[in-house]
């Protein structure tokens, strides 16, 4: 059998209005600690990793315009889990493979993504409703 393509889960990302308050909240609820914080104004999104264990985050977004996809999701669905981030060893490899199987991919190519990892997204709709994301730590 194949090596599994997915190596754990690497973060939840959960959107929100505001990222101080959301940042707040996993503080004072979980005890959780960020380890980063970055905009990604191509992206429109200002984010918080907070860490749970060592390579397994929560992500939290917050748009930096209404526009923005982040945004978007916000005014249709509210505030909540956007996406469910999984590592993988290689994540062109794992896009190839994908590929074969005939899943969209949001990303052709894997791109820039929280703390120096090359990401990619996969479609919502072949994923059983959810947008998924593979993520290829920086070693
Ligand atoms: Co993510």
């Amino acid at each position: 059998m194949a090596d599994p393509l997915l190596t754990r889960i690497d973060h939840v990302g959960i959107a929100c209005h505001d990222l101080d308050a959301a940042i707040e909240r996993y503080q004072t609820i979980f005890g959780l600690a960020v380890v980063a914080r970055e905009t990604n104004e191509e992206q429109g999104v200002h984010e918080a990793m907070l860490a749970v264990v060592a390579g397994s985050y929560v992500q939290l977004l917050a748009p930096t315009r209404p526009e923005s996809p982040v945004g978007r999701f916000l005014a249709r669905r509210g505030e909540g889990v956007h996406h469910i981030g999984y590592g993988v060893e290689d994540v062109e490899s794992a896009l190839g493979s994908l590929r074969g199987q005939g899943v969209r991919l949001v990303d052709q190519r894997a791109r820039h993504g929280s703390m120096g990892a090359a990401i990619a997204f996969l479609h919502p709709s072949d994923v059983g409703g959810v947008l998924t994301e593979l993520v290829q730590a920086t070693p």
